[in-house]
């Protein structure tokens, strides 16, 4: 028997990738907008103009597939049972010491918040984001406000990408291998995730 189990397919995948490389093109051609302090990073982009243009053109990119990401997902992370209700009592173990082992599906409970977050992270920056684009068809508070949200919002998706990348690592040995071959070996889904091990092993 293989000593791999597959965990996701490959446009699932390629979606993760370009919601990933969007999401750090905004960053970089955004972090100018944000404040002045960051203006040195337009010269990655040949200056303000371009980086607007570039900042406008992955913020559809990453709009459009984000959302399907969230929606490919949708079934996963909106419900919660008394294994995740468990995981959050001792907030997944992270706090204590020694190994903690959790009856847990597909996605673990702060996987699933972290991919709602996201979602309406991105119905929120995206529908902002329209605002300010057009700041002269829509009322003036209307525009502030967005561009007071865009930021926050902006704010709280990269703390918790920061977190998402280091679980996803170094946190978690073995589980890039999901995103880069699609593929995770038998023990990583044991620990992890023996609920949904089960479901796709047929019981093993
Ligand atoms: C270098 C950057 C990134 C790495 C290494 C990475 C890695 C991963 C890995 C390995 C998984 C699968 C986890 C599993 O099988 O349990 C995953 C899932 C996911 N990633 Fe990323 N990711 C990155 C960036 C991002 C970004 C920027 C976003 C969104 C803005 C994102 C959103 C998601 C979502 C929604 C999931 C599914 C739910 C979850 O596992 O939390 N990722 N990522």
């Amino acid at each position: 028997m293989s000593k791999y189990v597959e965990r996701f397919q490959t446009p699932e995948r390629v979606l993760h990738w370009i919601v990933t490389v969007s999401f750090f093109t905004l960053l970089l051609s955004g972090l100018g907008l944000y404040s002045r302090l960051f203006t040195g990073y337009f010269n990655l982009f040949g200056g303000g103009v371009n980086a607007i243009l570039v900042h406008k053109t992955a913020g559809v990119i990453f709009f459009i597939s984000s959302i399907s990401l969230f929606l490919k997902h949708l079934k996963d992370i909106t419900k919660f049972d008394d294994d995740d209700r468990e995981w959050f009592k001792t907030q997944g173990g992270y706090l204590s010491k020694g190994e903690s082992h959790f009856n847990i599906g597909k996605y673990n409970p702060g996987q699933k918040i972290f991919a709602v977050y996201i979602g309406i992270a991105t119905m929120i920056l995206g529908t902002t984001g329209l605002f300010i684009w057009f700041p002269l068809f829509f009322p003036r508070w209307l525009v502030q406000l967005s561009l007071m949200t865009h930021g926050l919002m902006f704010v709280g998706s990269i703390m918790f990408v920061i977190v998402h990348i280091y679980l996803a690592t170094i946190g978690n040995p073995g589980t890039i291998d999901a995103m880069l071959y699609g593929t995770v070996r038998r023990k990583w889904a044991m620990k992890h995730h023996p609920k949904w091990y089960k479901e796709v092993s047929g019981g093993e």
